[in-house]
């Protein structure tokens, strides 16, 4: 378990873009932390980490975007789905074989998958503690 210290979000994706550095087809990413604590900003540092250019964000009312960079990313935001829901929506067949998957809200479905899980705690405006737990093999 590693454990980061942001104080901007510029912080929080300069730790994203070095984890991207690692990743490889077929990891998952399970982001959890609660409402503007900083997921988006995160996967913002990954794409970055990966080449991806284009604007990054959150759509209404859509599960998963796809963005191509060095890897295919999956972005999945499962906030407007109840835990218990989860389990009717087949979240494997999101998971990308040939690409990386970030989930935000991932407490919202049992992680089924070795992955990496980023918890990232408020403790104030714009200081937040970001725990990494790699468990990929
Ligand atoms: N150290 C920091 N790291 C990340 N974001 C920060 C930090 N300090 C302030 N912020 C601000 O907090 C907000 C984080 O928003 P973001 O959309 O990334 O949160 P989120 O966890 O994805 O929220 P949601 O649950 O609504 O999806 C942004 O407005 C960002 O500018
Ligand atoms: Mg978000």
């Amino acid at each position: 378990m590693a454990e980061y210290i942001s104080n901007s979000p510029e912080e929080t994706k300069k730790i994203a873009k070095k984890i991207a550095k690692t990743l490889k087809p077929g990891n998952v990413m399970y982001l959890y932390g609660e409402l503007g604590s900083g997921k988006t900003v995160f996967v913002k540092g990954i794409c970055a980490g990966l080449g991806i250019g284009e604007e990054i964000t959150s759509p209404s009312f859509v599960i998963a975007t796809e963005y191509r960079g060095t890897l295919v990313v999956a972005h999945i935001d499962l906030y407007r789905l109840q835990r218990g829901q989860a389990g009717d929506l087949p979240i494997e067949e999101y998971i990308l074989q040939d690409g990386v998957t970030v989930i935000e809200w991932a407490d919202r479905i049992d992680v089924l998958k070795r992955g990496i899980s980023v918890n990232i705690d408020i403790i104030n405006r714009k200081k937040r503690v970001i725990k990494i737990e790699d468990l990929r093999n």
